[in-house]
């Protein structure tokens, strides 16, 4: 029996569960590893993922879903099991990232649009047969002087648009990933022009995924959160759950049964602060839950260092970060257990 978009969808943001992003394409682990002085090998980039997804507590308990670079769902393990059976042996859903990029935008200087759809059809075959059964595809958006423009916002909410269709043809959930950034250049703008954009993509998008008859109850969104600019930030964290909630209420139909934040460059404890003050504060009509990739990393790569012998280190690092994004997803993190690990 073929499973059902929206069963895949509900499971991927049920029982405060969310998704560990570990879909860094090869030139951005690279600047992960970078920080820990890693050369970024075939196999070294094979022993951190590995390490991530046998940590047995986090992967079992918090995460539901992981993320995958085309390289990582062909890989295997040391032992010779695909990785792909490692997720799905601790009960969580193997996804992969299907863009190829975010390119410069012809005539749109300091705006990119996503590539990857040539051949996505085709590709989605061969992913689902490796045993992925969510997708995600991630559009930039820039604030700048003068930016956003509308020609880029359209051409990258028509490319998700089509993306999600390819994906639910093919039997696999679209994490549809539309981000204004937070930490582009200059990254001074305030939280209201963040709501502003946000709200801007978030309708556009919509009406995208409209006119390409996308089934809404078999996707996932990945937004933003509406949060200052990296070099303006002084919202309280009050202050982003409200103008994110305000703003998801205002775009997002009910009928979409999740919303999976990305981190975005916030530090991991305010990503963590601010989703569990969306869901402690207020009443919301779809499932709201962290899709992170440095927020739920940072501590376990720090932890490991590429080193055999920290192993376990690193995977308690990211067992603790995904326990306490679990809590927030439940709307119940406090500060003192941060503490009391
Ligand atoms: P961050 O949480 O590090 O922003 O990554 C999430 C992601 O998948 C970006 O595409």
């Amino acid at each position: 029996m073929t499973e059902r978009l929206e069963d895949i969808a509900a499971k991927m943001v049920a029982d405060a569960k969310g998704i560990l992003a570990a879909d860094e394409s090869t030139s951005t682990i690279k600047k992960r590893f970078d920080s820990i002085n890693l050369e970024s090998t075939e196999e070294a980039r094979r022993d951190y993922r590995e390490m991530l997804f046998r940590a047995d507590d986090a992967m079992k308990n918090y995460i539901s879903g992981v993320i995958l670079y085309e390289e990582t769902l062909f890989q295997k393990a040391a032992d010779g099991t695909p990785l792909a059976e490692l997720i799905k042996a601790a009960g969580s859903i193997p996804g992969i990232k299907v863009d190829t990029g975010a390119k410069p935008q012809t005539f749109f200087p300091g705006e990119t649009i996503t590539e990857g759809l040539d051949g996505l059809g085709d590709r989605f075959k061969k992913y689902y047969e490796a045993g992925a059964r969510f997708a995600k595809w991630r559009g930039v958006i820039a604030i700048a002087d003068g930016l956003p423009t509308w020609g880029s916002i359209k051409a990258n909410s028509q490319a998700l648009a089509r993306y999600a269709a390819l994906a639910q043809a093919n039997g696999i959930v679209p994490i549809v990933e539309p981000e204004v950034l937070m930490d582009g250049a200059p990254g001074t703008h305030s939280i209201d022009t963040c709501a502003e954009v946000t709200e801007w993509v978030l309708r556009t998008v919509f009406q995208d995924l409209y006119d390409a008859r996308v089934s809404l109850e078999g996707m996932i969104l990945k937004p933003n959160m509406v949060i200052d600019g990296k070099n303006a930030r002084k919202a309280s964290v009050e202050e982003v759950a409200a103008k994110t909630v305000k703003v998801l209420k205002a775009t997002v139909p009910s009928a979409v049964p999740g919303i999976a934040f990305l981190s975005g460059g916030q530090s991991s404890e305010e990503a963590t602060a601010h989703l569990s003050a969306m869901n402690a504060g207020y009443d919301l009509p779809w499932g709201l839950t962290y899709s992170y990739g440095r927020a739920l990393q940072a501590d376990a790569l720090e932890a490991w260092g590429g080193k055999k012998e920290n192993v376990a280190a690193g995977q308690r690092a990211f067992t603790h970060r995904a326990k306490m994004n679990s809590l927030a997803a439940a709307g119940k993190w406090t500060k003192e257990q941060e503490k009391a690990a």
